[in-house]
């Protein structure tokens, strides 16, 4: 039987936000923090980010931004294999390997591929694979390189993740049946209940929306944009329907059982929304304040963070170089003497 390994990567094209942590950071680290048995593995996607994203400063901020983030909010370099992916040049060998052994329809299939030339069919555009690189065609391929090389078994990813994993199972098949049973068959782990935080104009917190939170802004600034939630016109002392404010949605992330009970109650006897946007705040704040600290600490130091990615990529590597050296053999890639 293969051991348990985690695997999971983030695509560094922006600068993560409140949603970001309650939905993905927290109980990442949480599970990592908890983990004892196997071993995980978490990485920055920045060969990923080049496919949609062509401005070369916020490829490089997000990455830094994004080690700054997962480190502040305690994730232990100790315990999981944290690096970036373009460190690990086995993967991009990795990746051509598999490009010769995926079959091209079955990127076809891909729905972000398909969703691309649909969006061109929409817009009546003749060519049907206008402005569609093969990096983003190709997309699964790599995918299937970042968790092969390191013959993950669960991959935690997001309900759009799922069909790559059914590639990256589907091309570690057809590789260990042309070749040699050298990959493990992943599996995506996708939690079912992970909270979506709301945004403030009540949709979900995404910066496609425009209506995000930040997670390390100044106090002052957090504290701006907690106060231009939307709510309705209810006037302090009037009873508020607790199910039907962002308000309190977003509270729920943050508190435990007896607080959010206790918060409930007070809408019920009619607190204002400025006073309920005030205990957001301070919860939030409270929670958020010492991370944010060594967040500000961490990004004026970046070589303490390069320093961790670099010893994070020397311990992925010294497992991708010698399976690399393996999976080139069995293909016929090999010295002489
Ligand atoms: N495609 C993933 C996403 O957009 C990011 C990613 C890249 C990833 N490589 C991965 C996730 C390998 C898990 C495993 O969320």
């Amino acid at each position: 039987m293969t051991k348990k390994r985690v695997l999971t990567g983030i695509t560094t094209t922006g600068i993560p936000h409140l949603g970001n942590y309650v939905g993905a950071i927290r109980p990442a680290i949480a599970a990592a923090n908890e983990q004892t048995s196997g071993e995980s593995f978490l990485f920055m996607a920045d060969l990923h980010a080049l496919i949609k994203c062509y401005e070369p400063e916020l490829i490089h901020q997000s990455s830094l931004a994004i080690a700054a983030t997962w480190l502040a909010c305690g994730l232990d370099p100790d315990k999981v294999t944290f690096y970036r992916q373009s460190d690990i040049p086995e993967i991009s060998e990795l990746n051509w390997i598999f490009n010769c052994v995926c079959a091209k329809g079955l990127m076809n299939r891909a729905h972000a591929y398909k969703a691309a030339v649909d969006a061109n069919a929409a817009e009546n555009n003749t060519d049907e694979d206008h402005g569609i690189s093969m990096g983003l065609f190709c997309y699964p391929v790599l995918m299937a390189a970042d968790i092969l090389m390191f013959n993950a078994t669960h991959v935690p990813v997001g309900r759009d993740q799922i069909q790559h994993l059914e590639m990256a199972r589907d091309i570690a098949a057809r590789f260990n049946h042309r070749y040699k049973t050298l990959f493990a068959m992943p599996e995506a782990v996708v939690d079912e209940d992970v909270a979506l935080l709301t945004g403030t104009d009540g949709r979900k917190m995404s910066k496609s929306y425009g209506n995000t939170i930040a997670l390390f802004e100044p106090e002052k600034k957090l504290r701006k944009q907690i106060m231009k939630i939307v709510t309705n016109s209810q006037e302090p002392g009037e009873p508020k329907n607790p199910d039907e404010s962002t308000v309190f949605d977003i509270y729920r992330a943050f508190a435990d059982k007896t607080e959010i009970e206790h918060m409930r109650q007070r809408y019920l006897d009619g607190i204002s929304w400025g006073d309920a946007k005030q205990a957001l705040f301070e919860r939030i704040n409270a929670e958020l304040s010492e991370p944010r600290e060594k967040y500000h600490q961490l990004m004026s130091n970046p070589a303490q963070i390069e320093e961790i990615l670099q010893a994070g990529a020397e311990k992925a590597r010294r497992e991708s170089r010698v399976f690399l050296a393996q999976i080139r053999n069995a293909v016929g890639i090999r010295q002489f003497s």
